[in-house]
């Protein structure tokens, strides 16, 4: 068949270039301009990326005005029903689901990987024990690049995965330390005998003064919020991760940069914005003033957790998440279902609004995930550390693919110039 193409032409040079058109597996037509400055003389203009496709990926493929979502071809759907989050993982790294020999191979690998080395434990104690705990991530994340000299080399394959390994399995550690450093109590060890989820919540909640087990139901709704989290193709931290990437960085000093720009309340902030919105709200008798206040074009306030860049009709996994909020709030304590019952009416009151519908603005995951973390009993300023704890296996995946993709080159975009035009340098004392 022939390739598809698309011509352009110049209305007022008459200049005319043909494009390739490309098709993915599924999903619209891509048109391939990358030779556009070359045959035209001209560059794009997409502010925000809108239109625009930085690189080619086979992990995860959406399809926002259908609300669907698919890691390495199967719907979240099913992952979020019938997996585990390591068994995911392992699906966004190495493309297929492993069987019982590979995931217990994982399992064991990302298990040994858990400690920190115990210099590292210092970096805590430079920050003040209020310090947000995405401030700390930021900078102790960043730090490993400083201890694991032995797979820094980013050109050699088998460097790299054990540099995915240590990170997967040190996140919940060094997120479990911010934690404990937040409170004043003593870091916890992790434990081999415990999986992914459980582990995390033993170095989050034990202490050393006694025994402990962690809960089912927090582990069970840890475990699918970390599935629904690990991947979402190229959002703001995962371009930013590639972006960093593509200059050669190690993958350490990678990640951090992912945490950073994930930490904006427009991206995995916005759990706990929630939060501090419905706090904020305090009441259902000031859902209209707050409703108000999100549509007035001079207020800043948005309705955070609604909307989003790719979803147009409803986010699928907000859709999952709903019912586990469910679940997880009729077995904890009555205290925080005002708050729920607060978000349900908000989300009510919104989804009947002209303004939400006409700019198709429905309830997002981290609309629910939050209340979800509250109601077992997490901190708000460790909501978007979860968020991140989870994102790392998609920053991995992204990471190890594009260090093999042949297209791949540094990112250097190029911008419209609205500057001053060419003028000579005013001495001092004529200025
Ligand atoms: N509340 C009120 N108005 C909104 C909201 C909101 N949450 N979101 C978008 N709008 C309006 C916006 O003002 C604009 O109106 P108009 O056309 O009249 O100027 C229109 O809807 C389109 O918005 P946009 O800003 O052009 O959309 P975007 O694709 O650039 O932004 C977004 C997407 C997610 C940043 C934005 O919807 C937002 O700020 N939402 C609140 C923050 C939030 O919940 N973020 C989490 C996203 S899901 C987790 C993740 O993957 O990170």
């Amino acid at each position: 068949m022939a390739e598809k193409t698309v011509t352009l032409t110049d209305n007022t040079s008459g200049r005319s270039a043909e494009f390739p058109l490309l098709q993915g597996t599924v999903g619209p037509e891509v048109m391939d301009i990358s030779r556009l400055y070359r045959e035209m003389g001209v560059f794009t203009y997409d502010p925000g990326f809108v239109s625009t496709g930085s690189c080619r990926s086979a992990i995860t493929y959406i399809d926002g005005d259908a609300g669907k979502l698919w890691y390495r071809g199967y719907p979240i759907e099913q992952l979020a029903e019938k997996a585990d989050f390591l068994e995911v993982a392992y699906l966004l790294i190495y493309g297929e689901l492993p069987n019982p020999e590979q995931l217990a191979e994982f399992e064991r690998v990302i298990r040994y990987h858990t400690m920190i080395n115990e210099t590292l434990k210092n970096f805590f104690d430079g920050f003040h024990y209020d310090a947000h705990p995405m401030a700390v991530m930021v900078g102790v994340v960043g730090s490993l690049s400083a201890f694991y000299h032995d797979s820094l080399d980013i050109h050699n394959p088998r460097h790299r995965e054990i540099s995915a390994h240590r990170l997967i399995a040190k996140m919940p550690t060094i997120a479990a330390a911010c934690y404990k450093h937040n409170v004043g109590e003593p870091f916890i060890y992790p434990r081999n005998d415990l999986d992914y989820c459980g582990n995390f919540i033993h170095m989050m909640f034990a202490t050393p003064c006694e025994e402990f087990q962690p809960d089912p139901l927090m582990a069970k709704a840890i475990n699918l919020l970390f599935i629904l989290h690990a991947d979402h193709e190229q959002n703001a931290s995962t371009s930013t991760v590639r972006l960093a990437g593509s200059s050669q960085a190690n993958p350490f000093a990678c990640i951090a940069s992912g945490i950073a720009s994930l930490w904006g309340p427009a991206h995995g902030g916005a759990n706990e914005a929630v939060l501090d919105m419905l706090h904020e709200i305090g009441d259902v008798s000031n859902i209209d003033k707050y409703i108000a206040k999100a549509k007035d074009r001079n207020d800043p306030f948005r309705l955070m957790g609604f909307g989003h860049r790719v979803y147009k009709n409803f986010d699928p996994r907000a859709t999952i998440i709903r019912k586990m909020c469910h679940e997880v709030l009729d077995k904890v304590a009555d205290q925080n279902s005002p708050l729920f019952e607060l978000a349900l009416e908000l989300e009510k009151v919104a989804l009947q609004d002209e303004y939400f519908i006409e700019r198709k603005l429905y309830p997002n995951v981290d609309f629910y995930s939050g209340i979800i973390y509250r109601a077992l009993g997490i901190p708000n300023n460790m909501f978007t550390v979860m968020f991140a704890i989870a994102r790392t296996v998609g920053w991995v995946a992204h990471w190890l693919e594009m260090m093999d993709d042949p297209e791949q080159r540094i990112g250097r975009p190029r911008q419209l110039y609205v500057g001053s035009d060419l003028r000579d340098y005013v001495p001092l004392d004529q200025r």
